[in-house]
């Protein structure tokens, strides 16, 4: 792909996201769209080997959703999950094989439809959480580590300091993944597993 095209590329997706942000600055929850180096870090806990399929909640302008692609995994095997219409129909266009679903992250079940009792391979998650109540994000966490097998990640990108989801019960761990500076704003990754 040629400079003009990347440049276009890149341009586009800045102007739906920001096109986003003025809409709903709480769900969108970022000033600019994740770095690459972030987009890689997270998307480098998926084992394509699995051959289980990947779900991805708020993928924005994408670009952790090429990230995720760009492991090995096939479009087809990858369900995005996108609150805006918007993004949902940039994200079509960028991406014509994956599965994006124009659907909320907190009501799981109508989203992903038919594949409501599939289970993922991973989650890799992007969408805001700090604006909401602490009861919530880990209800949100415990339904998203019912839909992966034991021990495999559900990985969230924040903008706090700390984990946006504490005092998870017996059987399940919450872990820094990494502190990534080359983000704006810098960013935490956390990555939330069952233990059994
Ligand atoms: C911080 S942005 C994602 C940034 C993305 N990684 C990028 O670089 O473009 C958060 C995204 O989550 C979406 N979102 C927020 N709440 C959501 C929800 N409950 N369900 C699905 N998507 C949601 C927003 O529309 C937005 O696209």
């Amino acid at each position: 792909m040629g400079v003009r095209k990347r440049m276009g590329l890149k341009f586009k997706d800045e102007i739906a996201f920001l096109k986003g942000w003025k809409r709903d600055r709480t769900a969108v929850g970022a000033i600019t769209p994740t770095s690459n180096a972030t987009a890689r870090k997270m998307a480098s806990v998926v084992t394509p080997e699995s051959g289980l399929p990947v779900l991805e909640l708020g993928p924005g302008t994408g670009v952790i959703t090429k990230g995720i692609l760009a492991r090995g995994i096939r479009p087809q095997d990858l369900i995005s999950i996108e609150y805006s219409s918007d993004f949902c129909r940039h994200l079509r266009q960028e991406f014509p094989g994956v599965d994006i679903r124009c659907g909320d992250a907190f009501a799981l079940d109508l989203a992903l439809g038919a594949q409501r009792d599939a289970k993922f391979d991973c989650v890799i998650s992007a969408i805001p959480l700090l604006h909401l109540p602490s009861e919530r994000r880990r209800t949100l966490v415990i339904d998203l580590l019912e839909r992966v097998p034991v021990g495999r990640p559900v990985v969230q990108i924040t903008y706090g300091l700390l984990s946006p989801v504490v005092a998870l019960p017996a059987g399940y761990e919450a872990r820094h993944l990494a502190f990534m500076m080359r983000n704006i704003p810098p960013a935490q990754l956390w990555i939330y597993r069952k233990t059994w």
